[in-house]
C-alpha cells in the first residue's frame, strides 16, 4: 500500500455548472504528487491543495519535451459509488511510455493507490448527471535544471482531476474530420504509440487548420507514404466496410494503444461482428464509399468516448457517411461500453475497479 501524506485545502472551490462542464475547464480542490530523484527512487507521496508549481525556468521539461501523460475517468453508479474503468491498462500503458522516454518504472500497485486515493478525496467532484464523469489526468515532468541532452534524474508524477461532460461540443452527434494530407503525426520507431504530450504540440498546426475550416479534428495518415490511416489524435478509428468493422493494427507503432480502442473490439466481438486490425489505406475507405459499402466510422477514446464520423473531407472528394448519422454499430458499442463504465450493465469482463 503506498504511504501517502495528507495535507487537505481549508477553503473548497465552488463547484461547477454540472450542466455546462464541457471538457477540461475546472479542476479540483487537491492534487497527487510524488517526485524521483536518483538513489531514493520515487517517493514522498502526497495529495496536497490544488496549486501553482514553482520550478526554475532551466527544468528538462521545458526545452527537450521529457514528459509524459495518461487520461482515464471515474464514473458515479446508479447507487451513487465510484469506480474506475481498466486503470491498470493505463497504468500498463504509462510504463510503456516511460520506458520510451527515460523515464523511470513507475510501481503498477502504487499508482493505482494513488489514483483510488485522489478520487476518493474529491468524491464530491463526481459529477452525477448523464454522460459526465471525472477525468483524471497523471502525468510526469523531468525536473533537472540543466541543459545538456541527457534523460532527467529527477521527476515529479502528478495526477490532477476534473468533472466533464463530452469532450466534443456535438456530444455523440457526428463529428466532422479532414484528412491531413501534408504534415505527419508519427513514424515507425517515434513516439506515436506512446502517450507524449510532444505527439500533440506536433499535431497542433493541423488541428488549427481543420479548425478553421470547421472540423472538429484532423485525421492523421502513415508518415511515410501519406496513404494509411493512423488515428484522429484524440481518438483511435473504426470504419464498417460491407458489415466488417476494420480499425488500423498498433504493430507499426505509430497508433496510440487506445483502452476503449481495445475494449470496444472485444465488445463488437463479444456481439457477434467480424473485427478486422489491419493496414487500411485511404483508398480504400473511398472505394468502399463510392460503392455504397462504407456503412458507419467512428472513433474511440477516453475523451472521446465513441464518437460517430458524419463527415470525412479528404481535401479533395467528401464523404457524408450514414447520412450524417450515429449508425447502429456506433451505438451499440457505444451503449454496451458506458454502460459498463456508469455501472448500468453487469461487468462481464471484470473491467471495473471499485473506489468508494
Ligand atoms: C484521452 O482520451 O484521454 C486523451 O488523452 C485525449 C486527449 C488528448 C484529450
Amino acid at each position: 500500500m503506498l504511504n501517502i501524506r495528507y495535507e487537505l485545502a481549508k477553503e473548497l472551490k465552488a463547484k461547477p455548472d454540472w450542466d455546462n462542464l464541457g471538457f477540461g475547464k475546472y479542476f479540483s480542490d487537491h492534487m497527487f504528487i510524488m517526485d524521483y530523484d536518483e538513489g531514493m527512487g520515487w517517493h514522498d507521496a502526497r495529495i496536497v491543495p490544488y496549486q501553482n508549481l514553482s520550478l526554475d525556468p532551466a527544468c528538462m521539461v521545458f526545452h527537450y519535451a521529457q514528459e509524459m501523460f495518461e487520461g482515464l475517468k471515474a464514473y458515479r453508479t446508479p447507487n451513487g459509488e465510484i469506480q474506475l474503468f481498466r486503470p491498470q491498462k493505463n497504468i500498463e500503458r504509462m510504463n510503456k511510455t516511460n520506458e520510451r522516454l527515460c523515464i523511470p518504472q513507475l510501481d503498477p500497485d502504487d499508482v493505482l493507490d494513488a489514483i483510488k486515493a485522489i478520487v476518493a478525496t474529491e468524491k464530491d467532484w463526481v459529477p452525477v448527471k448523464d454522460g459526465t464523469s471525472l477525468y483524471i489526468r497523471p502525468f510526469i515532468i523531468a525536473t533537472d535544471v540543466q541543459l545538456g541532452v541527457h534523460p532527467s534524474k529527477s521527476y515529479k508524477f502528478m495526477i490532477i482531476v476534473c468533472p466533464v461532460g463530452s469532450y466534443y461540443a456535438e456530444g455523440i452527434k457526428p463529428v466532422k474530420i479532414f484528412v491531413e494530407r501534408e504534415y505527419v503525426r508519427a513514424v515507425k520507431g517515434g513516439t506515436g504509440f506512446a502517450k507524449v504530450g510532444g505527439n500533440y504540440a506536433c499535431s497542433l498546426i493541423g488541428q488549427q487548420k481543420a479548425e478553421a475550416m470547421g472540423y472538429s479534428q484532423v485525421l492523421w495518415l502513415d508518415g511515410v507514404e501519406h496513404k494509411y490511416i493512423d488515428e484522429v489524435g484524440a481518438m483511435n478509428v473504426f470504419f464498417v466496410i460491407d458489415g466488417v468493422v476494420v480499425t488500423p493494427a498498433l504493430d507499426e507503432g505509430n497508433i496510440l494503444p487506445g483502452v476503449t480502442r481495445n475494449s470496444c473490439i472485444q465488445i463488437l466481438q463479444k456481439m457477434g461482428y467480424k473485427v478486422e486490425e489491419r493496414r487500411l489505406a485511404l483508398d480504400e475507405v473511398i472505394e468502399a464509399y463510392k460503392n455504397g459499402k462504407l456503412d458507419e466510422a467512428f472513433g474511440t477514446g477516453t475523451a472521446a468516448v465513441v464518437s460517430p464520423m458524419g463527415l470525412l473531407d479528404t481535401g479533395d472528394f467528401k464523404m457524408v457517411i450514414n447520412n450524417n448519422e450515429i449508425g447502429e454499430i456506433a451505438q451499440k458499442v457505444y451503449d454496451a461500453l458506458t454502460g459498463i463504465q456508469w455501472g448500468k450493465c453487469e461487468d462481464e469482463l471484470g473491467w471495473i475497479v471499485k473506489v468508494c
